[in-house]
């Protein structure tokens, strides 16, 4: 299934025979569907052994921790924290990485430790450091590692500051999503390592980014597909509620209304959303389902001063909208938009990042030509 999908590639078959993913799975996890981050119910190995074996060796992630572990029950919690990837994700990272004998690998989020596992069959224990944040699920993921004779350093940490112990790296691999790469990772890394790591900025949509690093401590390179992982925990986003903003719960009067021909339906695929947020970095969203399939857009500012609404209706050619707030945050949207339409409506393929130690810049088409991000 996973070399159909092109996924599993030759030189990665025999790790993947070796270390098996029942291995790094618990007995309970949470099947999500390929693709999204839907959860489904509770599968318990020890009730329903072949749902598990089912699941496991399914192209899907499986969710195996909610809310950093403050939720213990056979219900889903309110956000998953850690999981087994999805099998096509991972080896498509792994490829990727493009590994090389002999070289020294960081992992950033050990999870279960199977990815861990992977790279430590390949290129030996001894040359690979993962680090996880959580000490529990460290915990478990060493148990897991040494019962199939696999033992890479594992430590408890923060992965962003790296493992400068173990440096420097030819390869540095991020499990979890991140908004802005962490300029450690640059610097334990030698000119020429390879850093591939999801990355996404707070709006949503995300792909994972390929950085070469280069000369003068700058590391760039292309987005190669797009992804879904969670967050490295401090780079979590927290927004603020819909009531902390003035007039948003009851949609004054005095919000300026009008329509537009840009269906909110129009800038909501995953590559849309990764647009309109490196050029509006400080601007989230929010659906409001109605019935029949109708729904709001709320656009919101980070600084609390100004919101937007489209309303979408199937069917229709023009949305209602209403602003609100110094901001006109739906003509912000409207700009990136038509941006995007003169370009060639670029997916991620196309687009690029460069972390420099003073920042990072993601481009169109080449270095040379970053996309202008839309300071208020
Ligand atoms: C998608 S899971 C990793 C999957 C894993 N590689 C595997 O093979 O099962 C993401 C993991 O990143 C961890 N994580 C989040 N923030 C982190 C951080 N700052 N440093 C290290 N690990 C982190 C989470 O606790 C979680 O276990």
């Amino acid at each position: 299934m996973l070399r159909e999908k092109g996924a599993l590639t030759s030189d990665w078959m025999s790790a993947y025979r070796a270390v098996p993913r029942d291995a790094f799975v618990p007995d309970r996890l949470w099947p999500g569907t390929a693709g999204g981050n839907r959860q489904g119910e509770v599968i318990d190995r020890n009730t329903d052994p072949a749902r598990w074996w089912g699941k496991v060796y399914s192209d899907v992630p499986l969710t195996t921790q909610w809310d950093d572990g403050a939720h213990t029950g056979t219900d889903k919690g309110r956000s998953p924290t850690s999981s087994n990837s999805m099998p096509k994700m991972v080896f498509s990272m792994l490829d990727t990485l493009c590994v090389e004998r002999g070289n020294r690998v960081l992992e950033v989020g050990t999870g279960t430790g199977w990815n861990a596992a992977l790279l430590a069959y390949r290129l030996g224990p001894d040359n690979v450091v993962t680090v996880e944040v959580d000490p529990a699920v460290a915990e478990e993921a060493r148990r897991r590692l040494a019962a199939v004779g696999l033992t890479p350093v594992t430590v408890v940490g923060d992965g962003a500051q790296g493992h400068v112990k173990g440096a420097p790296y030819d390869r540095i691999i991020a499990t979890c999503g991140i908004s802005r790469v962490p300029y450690a990772w640059v610097e334990q890394a030698v000119e020429g390592a390879v850093i591939v790591a999801p990355w996404g900025p707070p709006y949503g949509g995300q792909a994972v980014a390929r950085l070469t690093v280069g000369e003068g401590g700058v590391a760039m390179g292309p987005f190669v597909m797009s992804s879904a992982f969670m967050r490295l925990r401090d780079q979590r986003d927290t927004f603020p509620p819909t009531d902390a903003f003035p007039g948003a719960a009851n949609r004054p009067s005095t919000a300026a209304q009008r329509t537009t021909p840009l269906s909110p339906d129009g800038m909501g695929d995953w590559h849309h959303m990764f647009t309109l947020g490196v050029q509006v970095p400080d601007m989230f969203c929010r659906v409001e389902r109605g019935e029949d399939g109708a729904y709001r857009l709320w656009l919101f500012d980070m600084g609390c001063t100004s919101w937007a609404t489209g309303d979408y209706e199937p069917g229709r050619t023009e949305f209602e909208v209403a602003e609100y707030g110094p901001r006109h945050l739906w003509s912000e949207a409207e700009a990136v938009m038509s941006w995007w339409r003169e370009q060639g409506e670029p997916r991620f393929e196309r687009y690029g990042l460069t972390v420099t130690p003073s920042g990072q810049t993601v481009w169109l088409d080449s270095p040379d030509n970053p996309v202008p991000v839309r300071v208020s």
